[in-house]
């Protein structure tokens, strides 16, 4: 079986984290999104995947490269321009000898896939798309289907009131090599606005598989602190244990557990090399990167540090997420949803707004499609 991830969004939601770092590589608990979405698949005796690319390629690619360090084989096929999620999948049909997953590259799931491969053999449509159900469906796509699961109609971002159904697409589709065929080459395509709506409406059996699966879409900063919190909160079980390569780099500190350090409030992950002063508070739902430094008083709570962050004396971090090589200075505040970018700093005794936006000035300058 063969896998396509679509990984060539510019992931616009999560700016300024994806300003230098493709959404794919953002990191969960210190490992790359991507990299642990594969290692799901590889659990599922798929090995075999394509990653459709466009915004910022060289960075997934530099990172794991044909795939072989972690026993895969990957291969990468770059869109010049975005092509949509069904374009993307054209652009790449040479690659495609078999019946194929199509995962969204930013959905973190505990989906079954080997238990999915059944059902579509045994349903036998030219397509299964795994749905859930959600409280508020408008902002994903709608599959309604009747009581066999064959699928009536998909319905992309319908207006909250005019919603069919709480079923939406969960963003994982297993494909005959057939719906290629119905695909346009060489523009702009999108799955779920074309590909499955024309299907549908040519008579083409499609499939919903709805399961009750721990599922969210990481693709915005309050989804990704919520990502963080629910493993922190084992409601959900991240890649295999043993594999170092796809499981955490740092430590993981749960309530109840013995031997968490007195600075720290459970849960907690901490990785390696970091130094946290003794009068500092880290946590609840603290992700704290490698060789990240904590100052004395300081106060980290619902956030997540990339590595090498360094947090000044007295400063107090909450609700926050800040990348890679950011400084904050002394008694700074950054809260309430503020997303601070690589290498950004915060100056001393500053308390940045709620839901702030902050850049390196460097950074600013640099065209984020560069
Ligand atoms: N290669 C390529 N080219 N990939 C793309 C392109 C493109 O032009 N456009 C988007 N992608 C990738 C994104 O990187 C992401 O992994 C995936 O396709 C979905 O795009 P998003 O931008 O994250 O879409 P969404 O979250 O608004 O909606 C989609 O996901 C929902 C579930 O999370 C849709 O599939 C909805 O129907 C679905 O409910
Ligand atoms: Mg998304």
């Amino acid at each position: 079986m063969q896998a396509v991830i679509l990984v060539g969004g510019e992931g616009t939601r999560l700016r300024p984290l994806t300003y230098g770092t493709p959404k794919p590589m953002v990191p969960l608990f210190g490992i790359p999104f991507l990299e642990r979405t594969l290692g799901r698949l590889k659990e599922a005796g798929v090995d075999d995947v394509v990653l459709a690319a466009g915004y910022l390629p060289r960075a997934i690619e530099d990172h794991l490269g044909d795939g072989s360090r972690i026993g895969m084989r990957v291969s990468y096929v770059v869109e010049a321009s975005p092509l949509g999620t069904a374009g993307a999948l054209k652009n790449l049909a040479d690659h495609i000898t078999e019946s194929f997953f199509v995962l969204n590259g930013d959905v973190l799931t505990s989906l079954d896939l080997r238990a999915m491969i059944a059902f579509h053999r045994e349903h036998g449509g030219v397509a299964t798309l795994h749905a859930i159900r959600v409280d508020d469906p408008s902002a994903f796509g709608c599959i309604v289907r009747d009581a066999d699961g064959r699928i009536a109609s998909f319905i992309e971002k319908p207006p909250r009131h005019e919603a069919p159904t709480n079923e939406i697409n969960a963003g994982t589709y297993l494909l005959e090599r057939s719906v290629l065929d119905s695909i346009p080459a060489d523009c702009k395509v999108s799955i779920e606005r074309e590909t499955f709506p024309d299907l549908i409406a040519s008579g083409a059996r499609l499939v919903s598989y709805v399961t009750d699966d721990y599922w969210l879409d990481v693709g915005r900063p309050e989804q990704y602190l919520q990502a963080h919190g629910d493993v922190l909160d084992r409601k959900l079980e991240l890649a295999p244990s043993g594999d170092r390569a796809l499981s955490s780099r740092g430590r993981m500190w749960h309530v109840g557990e013995n031997g968490a350090p007195a600075y720290v409030r459970l849960p907690v992950f901490i990785g390696e090399g970091v130094a946290i002063d003794p009068s500092a508070i880290v946590g609840p739902y603290a992700v704290i990167g490698d060789r990240c430094r904590v100052g004395a008083g300081a106060e980290i709570r619902d956030a997540i540090l990339w590595d090498g962050v360094d947090i000044g004396a007295d400063a107090r971090i909450s609700d926050a997420i800040l990348a890679s090589d950011v400084s904050v200075g002394r008694s700074a505040h950054v809260t309430t949803g503020a997303v601070v970018g690589h290498g950004a700093r915060i100056a001393a005794d500053t308390h940045v707004d709620p839901n702030a936006r902050i850049v390196a000035k460097a950074e600013t300058a640099a065209s984020p499609t560069s």
